[in-house]
């Protein structure tokens, strides 16, 4: 399975590549408004240095809602780095905006997706990525975890190369329920990926080992 970083935090992204799992980045409007990130130029800048840390894909996000002004922007986007994969929502204008990219060989992101329906076609339209939005399924009281395994046997029956791209990740159990049903990709912030690390029998086992070694060159 694959590790992405959900952030557009050049310091979390650095973070992360530090450790030697990460496999690229995924970001949206709302995280490089987080990042602090204003003004077309500047979120342009900041793709390419992201894209300059990860080798791996980086997805920008285009903000268009129609066919002509998705197309415009991907073509921006993809000039920026050869890393950069373009994250498009899932509506109507989107599906026509991932098939004629995909037709033209760029990589493409299908974003906001909530239902297999939305899968099925995303992959249709050859979309690199789809991102089903596990979090934001279990805040309205629904599986996302469910969507995931749904979207897995429906790509597996047709063998659809488009990724399954995990994202509104929360918590550890995401990321490791995720891998379980075979995800490809995990795209999470850096807390979750960091709690991996975590337990206590590690860390009761490692003082003791140090202590034993301390207490063996008295
Ligand atoms: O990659 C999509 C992701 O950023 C959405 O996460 O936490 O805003 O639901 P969240």
């Amino acid at each position: 399975m694959k590790f992405f970083i959900d952030t557009a935090n050049l310091e979390e992204i650095k973070e992360a590549h530090s450790l030697g799992i990460l496999d690229g980045v995924t970001t949206n409007p709302s995280l490089m408004a987080k990042a602090g990130i204003k003004g077309r130029e500047n979120i342009l800048k900041h793709y390419k240095k992201i894209a300059d840390i990860v080798p791996g894909d980086v997805s920008a996000e285009v903000i268009s809602t129609d066919f002509d002004g998705m197309i415009k922007e991907a073509m921006e986007l993809a000039e920026i780095a050869p890393n950069i994969v373009i994250k498009i929502p899932m509506i109507k204008e989107g599906l026509k905006a991932i098939k004629y990219l995909s037709d033209q060989g760029i990589k493409t992101n299908c974003t906001l997706v909530f239902s297999s329906g939305q899968a099925l076609l995303a992959a249709k339209a050859g979309a690199t990525y789809v991102s089903p939005f596990i979090g934001r399924l279990d805040d309205i009281s629904s599986e996302g975890m469910q969507l995931i395994a749904d979207i897995r046997l429906i790509y597996d029956n047709y063998a659809y190369e488009t990724k399954i791209l995990a994202a509104s990740i929360r918590h550890p159990m995401h990321i490791i329920e995720s891998a379980r049903i075979g995800a490809d990709v995990v795209t999470t912030p850096l807390k979750p990926l960091l709690s991996l690390l975590n337990h206590p029998l590690t860390d009761k086992g490692l003082a003791k080992f140090l202590e034993d070694y301390r207490k063996s060159q008295e």
